[in-house]
């Protein structure tokens, strides 16, 4: 079982992460817990070159390296962790990419998209959780942890704006389940519980 967490910067992923990873290990699951950028040393070394160096990164070769960072992810991590039958939980994958490259940043959509599925020689995850929050919230949410934004969340509020709406489009396909992040913690918990056993996980 292959289970993707998306949704724009400050919208909660990571507590839901941690929370669910907790739960299915207590439940005797074996779990991956992984993200991107950055799941692997070398996806360490292009996320530094993504969020952290100095100077501008060119569209096409920010969408290049994120799916540089996820080929490699996906290869040397998680397809070896869904053989041996465990559960992998990931902080962001492609949908990331055709949201914030394709639609944010404005390459075109489809071809992120096929770069994407390149990459990942056509993994595409079993459930995909999408954590929503209009962008003048996450935005907001953000900026109380006090820490210091890099470079992708340097943007405007207009790009996590353009980020959520293609979330939104995509969340049409039938592996999405779409969360009002705006709910309590326990709540947005229990609704990830309950998608999981409906696909017969408990
Ligand atoms: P993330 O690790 O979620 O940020 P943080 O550690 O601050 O919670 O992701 C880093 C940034 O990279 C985030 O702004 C989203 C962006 N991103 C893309 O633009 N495209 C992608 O394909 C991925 C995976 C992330």
């Amino acid at each position: 079982m292959f289970i993707s967490f998306e949704g724009i910067d400050g919208v909660g992923k990571s507590t839901q992460l941690e929370s669910l990873q907790e739960f299915l290990i207590s439940r005797g699951h074996r779990v991956l817990r992984t993200l991107e950028p950055g799941g692997t040393e070398l996806g360490q070394e292009i996320r530094h070159l993504l969020l952290h160096r100095k100077g501008d990164v060119a569209p096409r070769a920010e969408a290049l390296l994120y799916a540089a960072d996820r080929a490699h992810h996906v290869a040397t991590k998680i397809r070896p962790a869904l053989e041996r039958g465990e559960i992998v939980l990931t902080d962001r994958y492609f949908d990331s990419s055709v949201a914030y490259q394709g639609a944010a940043r404005d390459l075109d959509v489809n071809q992120v998209r096929d770069i994407s599925l390149w990459a990942v020689d056509n993994l595409v995850p079993d459930l995909t959780i999408l954590l929503d929050l209009p962008a003048q919230d996450a935005i907001q949410r953000r900026s109380r942890t006090g820490t210091e934004p890099d470079r992708l969340e340097r943007e405007k509020v207009e790009f996590f704006e353009r980020a959520r709406g293609m979330y939104l489009e995509l969340a049409k396909e039938q592996r999405f389940l779409v969360i009002d992040a705006n709910q309590s913690v326990d709540q947005i918990q229990a609704a990830i519980r309950n998608r999981l056993v409906e696909l017969g996980i408990s």
